[in-house]
């Protein structure tokens, strides 16, 4: 039976256009599909045959509709030691804590505990869609490619590959490192899930040879999957890639691999170059913008604004667990500050406010992971992934403003989303939608 939503919808169309509807309808199929949307409630039934039976669902006054979060990039075997080691730069920080955590996914019953708490948390959190780079082993990672299949969460799944600089008891042989991605995808589109599917995943420059990054995208090529990888996020480690790969700069090393196309989602993008952002225009590449982990790794500020004004996709990655949440709300609040701190020195940066920053979080997401045909808002045909938030229970008090006038009904929803936005947490994501399906436990 069709579901017809009824009440606030925030809707995000780009970056400064957003639908905000205080009494619209979305038109949800059995099979999960947007079959209409509009701003005006009293219409849905011409969208409906008359006889058909539907189901309606009317939103409270405290309660909206937005589109799901999409994590564009987010460490699965890292959630062991969220919060914990952030007192290192990156390479230390890698060396001493990340690598041995990961080595530890040859573990399955491990790996299958861990993983299962992963795509839990996510969703509680209202990502509907994430980017996830599990560890070297293959095993270890089908098993959170079935987690994301079995508790119905979007995801794009990747085997992590490492054949250099890495400690012994954390390292791949190169004929290793491609072979296992091969068994890997394999045995991830035997899933048959249309919700869950592969990614390539070359750790970073730093931890693979040339060879191998040419490989691995000569895979992606082939089978036409989905690439994520790590760029410029720390000036020691783009000077250790200056020192392993000539003087090329960090994204000439993944451009002659070929590992930048038009499915690649670079995480950090922190210290880019101005050539280096021409070559993600040329190769229409993204960047996953991971303000919290470069913030606790002391990475460096990344202008957003800069990329967006070059037409580069960009969306919003947790870095967990450089990142200290698994929430994309998270994300919203640090990427808004730090284009703050960006405009403290820079009087002409046009500082991301909460809607653009929704954006980044939604939509864009969808767009930089080239799957915005299928998700990130809400547009006939695409799957309903959405957020049914309610602010009633706001997690900080909910205290009435003394004012002359009550708001317009429009004023109060804008409200409610920035209360939401700056003092809700995942209590207020009362449910998570992934093509129709409620997903939230
Ligand atoms: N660069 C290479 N590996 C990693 C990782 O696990 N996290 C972060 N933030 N950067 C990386
Ligand atoms: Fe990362």
């Amino acid at each position: 039976m069709s579901k017809v939503f009824i009440g606030q919808i925030f809707n995000p169309q780009s970056f400064d256009n957003f639908d905000e509807f205080i009494d619209g309808f979305i038109i949800v199929t059995d099979d999960g599909k947007i079959k209409a949307y509009g701003n005006d409630s009293k219409k849905w039934k011409e969208n409906v045959d008359a006889n058909e039976p539907v189901e309606i669902i009317k939103l409270s006054k405290t309660q909206f509709l937005m589109p799901g979060f999409v994590d564009c990039h987010i460490h699965g075997p890292q959630f062991p030691q969220i919060g914990l080691g952030l007192d290192l730069p990156l390479l230390g920080w890698l060396n001493k804590y990340t690598f041995p955590l990961e080595s530890k996914y040859n573990d399955e019953v491990f790996a299958a505990k861990v993983y299962e708490k992963v795509v839990n948390t996510t969703i509680r959190n209202g990502t509907t869609f994430a980017s996830y780079f599990g560890s070297n082993h293959t095993n270890g990672t089908i098993i959170l490619a079935k987690e994301a299949v079995k508790q119905g969460q979007r995801a794009l799944v990747g085997k992590v590959c490492s054949n250099q600089n890495c400690p012994a008891f954390y390292i791949e042989n190169t004929d290793e490192s491609i072979s296992e991605t091969e068994k890997f995808i394999k045995q991830i589109t035997e899933l048959k899930n249309e919700l869950v599917k592969p990614i390539i995943t070359p750790r970073f420059a730093v931890s693979c040879s040339m060879d191998l990054m040419k490989s691995l995208a000569e895979i992606a090529k082939s089978k036409n999957l989905h690439i994520q990888s790590h760029i410029s996020e720390n000036l020691d480690e783009i000077k250790f890639v200056k020192e392993l790969f000539g003087e090329k700069t960090y994204s000439e090393v993944y451009d002659e691999a070929g590992l930048m196309t038009d499915k690649t989602i670079m995480a950090h993008a922190v210290h880019l170059e101005d050539s280096e952002l021409n070559l993600f225009v040329k190769n229409k590449t993204s960047i996953a913008h991971c303000p919290s982990s470069n913030n606790n790794l002391g990475s460096g500020r990344c202008n957003v604004q800069r990329l967006l004004s070059k037409g580069i996709k960009v969306g919003l990655g947790t870095d967990v667990s450089g990142g200290n949440s698994p929430s994309i709300l998270n994300e919203i609040l640090r990427a808004m500050e730090v284009s703050h701190h960006i405009a403290f020195n820079d009087s002409k940066h046009k500082v991301i406010n909460f809607k653009n920053a929704i954006y980044l979080a939604t939509l864009a997401g969808a767009e930089a992971l080239a799957m915005d045909n299928v998700t990130g808002n809400f547009k006939v045909g695409k799957d309903f992934d959405a957020l049914l938030i309610d602010i009633d229970i706001l997690p900080i008090v909910n205290i009435e403003i003394p004012r002359e006038e009550t708001p317009s009904p429009e004023a109060n929803f804008i409200e409610m989303i920035q209360k939401f936005i700056y003092t809700g947490d995942d209590r207020n994501i009362i449910k998570v939608f992934v093509k129709g399906n409620n997903i939230k436990k």
